[in-house]
């Protein structure tokens, strides 16, 4: 059996994402990279010369004046990773896209268009939209309760899935002499009539590369894990340190495993800031100076409010006890966040004050060092099951850098990171099988598609 690889993922929000308000003051970020085509050529270039796995676009659509400034102005994610797809020839491309706000039809097509263009390297992030304020972008007065947002996100697969299979892989004939373009016994319509979504199919596309794109999920509630360990073939986390990385990768793996998965099959993905330096010391001193410039504690305040809804929390007392009754306002928002945030300001009797400096301490990345140091590390984490691989946010460019020139040269000569590609697509390359194409319905032999119709 070939030896288990580590995966690396390449996840990058430009100017500034969540914690990191001034990254943009940084001279080796242009001032519009989240928006600047060129530049995210030129990263993305950067981790497929280092043989990256991916690149990891996460996304949201609802912005507020306290929101992190490459949310406030950034590229749609299936627009970008088109232009990303001819840019680049080896390097997977997968885009965060919400089940609550897209039809399944209209997603299913743009995916699969993105897996032909790329010719097999599309993935979808599957999320259920942690930013409640988003339903006010789409018509509704309030996002969906979790149950619904996690039992139209798993009718919403079954939906997508089917419409993938609805051409069979060697459908389209395309024989001039023939005159037979396409075999109709291979085409095969929906008819999906579900609790949330009625769709006829059959899709127009033929099915795509990879059979299907791979499949990533992020949302870490029992029903987000149950979603996941379902239907996902990759899962993108967070892992604060070794052993809650480990609990949650046996903890997605045995879920995959009682539902009759094999648990090799779905890939575990945290994702991580690293900090290089020459010595630790140096390292050490790097993510010191970086935590410290890149937000201010006013800032911290002002985005904390986001897994609450975006509820406002200047307006209590910082000194006194964590205000619990404002997890009321996360019940449709990160939940799960909120929740394990307000519990550990209770447990401990924290402040407002002290919960927040809580949070910017928990910040810390575990993977801070000489490049060796950071190598050892990541195997350390590798081979103890607390991942299967990174996904490494760019940060700072010059960071970004040193990993790609430094740590993972020596994750090559360690043996646990690949030196070439293994395959051209994202799937091969994770090391995940083609799904085959599983129509729902009986062919229909009456659609009028034959070249003599
Ligand atoms: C690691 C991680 C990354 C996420 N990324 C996104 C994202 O890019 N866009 C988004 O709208 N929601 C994102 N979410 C939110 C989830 O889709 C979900 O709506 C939210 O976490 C609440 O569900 P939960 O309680 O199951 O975690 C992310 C969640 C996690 C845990």
């Amino acid at each position: 059996m070939a030896q288990r690889q580590l995966k690396l993922g390449l996840v990058t929000t430009g100017v500034g994402g969540p914690g990191d308000s001034n990254r943009w003051l940084d001279p080796d970020i242009p001032l519009d990279a989240s928006v600047n085509i060129d530049w995210y050529i030129e990263v993305v270039r950067q981790a497929e010369a280092a043989k990256f796995d991916l690149v990891f676009i996460v996304d949201s659509q609802y912005i507020t004046k306290d929101s992190p400034p490459h949310y406030l102005n950034r590229l749609e994610p299936l627009t970008l990773l088109s232009a990303l797809a001819v840019a680049t020839t080896h390097i997977g491309l997968v885009g965060t896209l919400t089940t609550s706000y897209n039809a399944p039809f209209n997603l299913a097509r743009r995916l699969a268009s993105l897996d032909l263009i790329s010719k097999g390297r599309a993935g979808w992030n599957i999320v259920t939209s942690g930013d409640a304020g988003t339903a006010g972008n789409y018509g509704r007065d309030e996002h969906f309760d979790y149950e619904t947002r996690y039992g139209r996100a798993a009718e919403y697969l079954e939906v997508v899935r089917g419409l993938w299979s609805s051409y069979e892989e060697d459908a389209f004939v395309r024989d001039r002499s023939t005159g037979v373009f396409l075999d109709p016994s291979k085409l095969h319509p929906l008819n999906h009539k579900g609790q949330y979504f009625s769709v006829k199919g059959p899709l127009n596309i033929q099915r795509s590369p990879q059979g299907e794109p791979v499949i990533f999920q992020a949302g870490d509630s029992d029903h987000g894990r149950n979603l996941g360990a379902a239907v996902a073939d990759a899962i993108f986390t967070h892992a604060a340190s070794f052993e809650q990385g480990q609990a949650f990768y046996g903890d997605i793996k045995e879920r995959a495993a009682k539902l009759g998965r094999n648990p090799d099959q779905i890939v575990v993905l945290p994702g991580f800031t690293l900090y290089i330096g020459d010595t630790d010391e140096e390292a050490r001193e790097a993510e010191q100076h970086y935590r410290k410039v890149d937000q201010s504690f006013e800032q911290t305040l002002g985005e904390f409010g986001r897994s609450f809804g975006w509820h406002d929390f200047r307006q209590y007392d910082l000194d006194a006890p964590f205000p619990v009754q404002a997890l009321e306002f996360a019940k449709t928002s990160f939940y799960t966040a909120a929740k394990r945030i307000t519990e550990l300001a209770v447990a401990r009797n924290l402040t407002l004050r002290q919960t927040l400096e809580f949070g910017r301490a928990a910040r810390g990345s575990p993977f801070v060092g000489a490049p060796e140091t950071v190598a050892n590390e990541i195997i350390r984490w590798f081979e103890g099951r607390a991942l299967d691989g990174l996904n490494v946010h760019l940060g700072h460019p010059s960071q970004f850098t040193r990993f790609t020139q430094q740590v993972v040269p020596i994750l090559q000569e360690r043996g646990v990171f690949r030196r070439e590609y293994e395959d051209k697509t994202l799937r091969g390359n994770l090391g995940l099988e083609k799904p085959r194409a599983k129509p729902r319905t009986a062919t229909v032999d009456h659609l009028p598609i034959s070249a003599s119709a």
